[in-house]
């Protein structure tokens, strides 16, 4: 049994000081909380801060990108061994880094290597856009992102990561896949592909997020399908109400 992993993406929303209001106003309730994995992802500046006030809890905290490079002179940038310091996880190539930064699949490739060696979890988001979605062109789409981002890795170390499916269109948007969907294109596109060049004791392992206006009303159904293990939740992980969420997902 995969164990379910929800993680929530704070995107460029919240101060430190916003973010550890937050944390103090729902931390009982996110540690009564059992059989979910649960992380939050602030942005760089708030990381230290989350990490301190959930110390002591087993709840994660995530940085929302990081570079391959290990040093140097790569302003604005912050290197693997920084975001391990404070965290166990990375999302890697979310459609937003992808569409406003231009992140490609070979540098999410790079950077979950670098993210693997530096003993962090990958979140590595893939997902096609409205318009590849109306011409049939999903599941080609995916497992192509799925294959390069994996590419050269270890079974092994692909059995530890997680995966997370975000079509761009439901993104934000408050329009979600349907769970049948969603579940569709995770078992073909990302598990079978996983499957494919992995093994299926890879595949079996590894876990699938779905992500794209999940909230407390829609995780349940979408939790409740095979092949999804958990969820990448953003608009829905700022308010309290995610507590909810959580409590909802089992
Ligand atoms: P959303 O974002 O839940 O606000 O749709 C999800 C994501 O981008 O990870």
């Amino acid at each position: 049994m995969r164990r379910l992993f929800i993680a929530g993406n704070w995107k460029m929303n919240m101060t430190a000081a916003d973010a550890v209001k937050f944390i103090s106003e729902i931390k009982d309730d996110l540690v009564a909380i059992e059989n979910i994995d649960i992380a939050f992802c602030p942005t760089f500046l708030s990381v230290p801060a989350v990490s301190e006030a959930l110390a002591g809890t087993s709840i994660g905290v995530g940085a929302q990108n990081m570079y391959f490079e290990p040093s140097g002179a790569y302003t604005g940038e912050v290197s693997p061994a920084m975001v391990a310091e404070f965290c166990q996880y990375v999302i890697l190539g979310h459609s937003e880094r992808r569409g406003y930064f231009g992140e490609t699949d070979q540098g999410v490739n790079q950077k979950a290597k670098a993210a693997l060696a530096a003993g962090l979890t990958p979140i590595i988001c893939v997902g096609e856009t409205l318009d590849q979605n109306e011409a049939g062109e999903t599941t080609t789409f995916v497992s192509g992102q799925v294959a390069n981002a994996l590419d050269g890795l270890t079974g092994e170390q692909v059995s530890k990561l997680v995966m997370a499916y975000e079509p761009i269109w439901a993104i934000g948007t408050g329009r979600t896949a349907s769970a049948e969907d969603a579940n569709a294109i995770i078992g073909t596109a990302v598990r079978g592909t996983i499957e494919n060049l992995f093994g299926s004791s890879v595949s079996e392992k590894v876990r699938i997020q779905y992500g794209g206006s999940v909230k407390p009303s829609n995780v349940n159904e979408l939790m409740g399908k095979e092949h999804i293990d958990g969820a990448l939740v953003g608009g829905a992980s700022l308010k309290s109400s995610f507590v909810e969420l959580l409590q909802n997902a089992l």
